[in-house]
C-alpha cells in the first residue's frame, strides 16, 4: 500500500502469542491483557534498549473490548475493567515514550476469540474512533465473515481508515483466510498481510512457517517491497521452547524474508542472550534493508536450504550485497537432527561479482571471515534447527 508508511516492514511488540486471551485480572494480574501489561511493556521496550534497536510499535492485539458497542453511539469501547484509564491515556502513554501505537480489529462480525464486535457494518464509525485514538497502526483479522468478500471488505475498510486523514500502518490477515489469495490486490491495500498459521513457541512451527514460504515463495517474493510486506507472524523468541539455535533462526530467517519483527514475549524475562538477539544490530539492517527485496531459497541440498537477500551496498557498477542464510532444518538423510557441514562454491550461489566479496559473520558483531571470489569455496557447519548467517559484500570494480 503507498500510504508513504512501512516502507520497512515494521517492528514492534504484540501480545498474542505469549498472554493470549487471558482476561482475568484478579487471579492473574501481571499477565491478563490490561493497560498495566501495556504500559509495562512501553516502559521495556525503551528501558532495555528494544526501542532504540527499532522495535517502536506496541500493539494490542484481540481480547481489549468490551463484548459488545456503546448501545447510544455504537462505537467500540475498551473493557472498562482491564482499561481503567480508558484507550486515550494508553496512546498518550505510549506516545510519550516516543513509540507508535497499533491497535486490533476484525473485519467480520466477531473478534476471533469472539469477545468483542467485528468492524462489519460500522467501517467508518471505527475507523474514526481509531484515529481519535491516534492509532498508528491497525491489526484487522477475518474471522466470522461468512457471507462476507473480503476482496471488497479490506478494501473498504482500508478507504475508511485513510478518509480519517490519520496515517495508520494496514495490517490485513486477508489472505490466511483465502484459498487464491490475489496478492495483486492485497498490496495495493495493504502494508502488510499474514499468509501462513498462527506462529506458535515451537521450533516445529518456526521451521513450518518457512516451509510455507519457501512452497510459495515466487508468488510471496514478488509482491513484496516498501510499503508491502509479507508477515509470517511474530517473534517468539524469549519465551519458553526455543533452543538458541532456533532462537537464532527465526531471527536471521525472519530478516531474509524482509518479515515485520514484532515480538510477542515478556520482555521482563527475556534472557540476556536473546535480548542480544533481538537486537543484533547487524540482523536488524538486513531486515530493514532500503532496498526492500525479499530474500528466496536459492538452494536446498539434504538437511540445507540457503536463502538469500540482496542488500545494500551496490558496488560502483551496481552489484549488490547479499545476506545469505544457511538453515538446517531439512528431514532428509542419515541424519536430520545433526550439525551438518556445508560447502559451496558461491557462483553456484549467484554470487558472480569478479571482484569478490568480503564475508563477515552477523552473528558475530560482523566478524570478517574474508574475501571470496565467486569461484571460491565456502565452508560452514550449521547446527541442528539452526542456521548461519553472512552478509557478502560486494567489492568494487576497478
Ligand atoms: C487470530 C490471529 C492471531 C491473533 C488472534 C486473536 O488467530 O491470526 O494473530 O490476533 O486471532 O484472537
Amino acid at each position: 500500500l503507498e500510504n508513504g508508511l512501512a516502507r520497512t516492514p515494521p517492528m514492534g511488540w504484540m501480545p498474542f502469542e505469549r498472554f493470549r486471551c487471558l482476561t482475568d485480572c484478579v487471579k492473574f494480574p501481571r499477565d491478563c491483557i490490561s493497560e498495566r501489561l501495556f504500559m509495562r511493556t512501553a516502559d521495556l521496550l525503551v528501558s532495555e534498549g528494544y526501542a532504540a534497536a527499532g522495535y517502536k510499535y506496541l500493539i494490542i492485539d484481540d481480547c481489549w473490548m468490551e463484548k459488545e458497542r456503546n448501545a447510544i453511539t455504537a462505537e467500540l469501547m475498551a473493557d472498562r475493567e482491564r482499561f481503567p484509564s480508558g484507550i486515550n491515556h494508553l496512546s498518550a502513554y505510549i506516545h510519550n515514550k516516543s513509540l507508535k501505537f497499533g491497535l486490533y480489529h476484525d473485519i467480520g462480525r466477531r473478534t476471533c476469540m469472539h469477545l468483542g464486535p467485528g468492524a462489519h457494518g460500522h467501517y467508518s464509525i471505527d475507523a474514526k474512533t481509531f484515529a481519535s485514538w491516534s492509532v498508528d497502526y491497525v491489526k484487522l483479522d477475518g474471522c466470522y465473515v461468512d457471507g462476507i468478500d473480503l476482496n471488497t471488505a479490506y478494501p473498504a475498510f482500508g478507504q475508511a481508515l485513510n478518509r480519517t486523514g490519520r496515517p495508520m500502518v494496514y495490517s490485513c490477515s486477508w489472505p490466511y483466510y483465502q484459498n487464491n489469495p490475489n496478492f495483486e490486490l492485497i498490496r495495493k491495500h495493504c502494508n502488510l498481510w499474514r499468509f501462513a498459521d498462527d506462529i506458535r513457541d515451537s521450533t516445529a512451527s518456526i521451521i513450518n512457517t518457512i516451509f510455507n514460504y519457501f512452497k510459495r515463495q515466487d508468488n510471496l517474493t514478488k509482491h513484496a517491497a516498501p510499503g508491502s510486506w509479507n508477515d509470517p507472524d511474530m517473534l517468539v523468541l524469549g519465551n519458553y521452547h526455543l533452543s538458541y539455535d532456533a532462537s537464532r533462526l527465526q531471527q536471521a530467517m525472519w530478516a531474509v524474508l524482509a518479515a515485520p519483527l514484532i515480538m510477542s514475549n515478556d520482555l521482563q524475562t527475556v534472557r540476556p542472550e536473546i535480548r542480544a538477539l533481538l537486537q543484533n544490530r547487524d540482523i536488524i539492517e538486513v531486515d530493514q534493508d532500503p532496498l526492500g527485496i525479499p530474500g528466496h531459497c536459492v538452494l536446498t541440498s539434504g538437511n540445507i536450504q540457503v536463502w538469500l537477500r540482496p542488500v545494500m551496498p551496490t558496488n560502483n557498477i551496481g552489484a549488490h550485497s547479499f545476506a545469505v542464510a544457511f538453515a538446517n532444518i531439512g528431514e532428509h538423510y542419515e541424519c536430520p537432527l545433526c550439525p551438518q557441514t556445508f560447502r559451496i562454491i558461491l557462483q553456484n550461489l549467484g554470487l558472480s561479482n569478479q571482484m569478490g566479496y568480503v564475508a563477515y559473520d552477523l552473528f558475530d558483531s560482523k566478524r570478517q571471515v574474508g574475501l571470496f571470489k565467486p569461484q571460491d569455496q565456502f565452508t560452514i557447519r550449521i547446527n541442528p534447527s539452526g542456521v548461519e548467517f553472512y552478509k557478502f559484500k560486494s567489492e568494487d570494480i576497478y
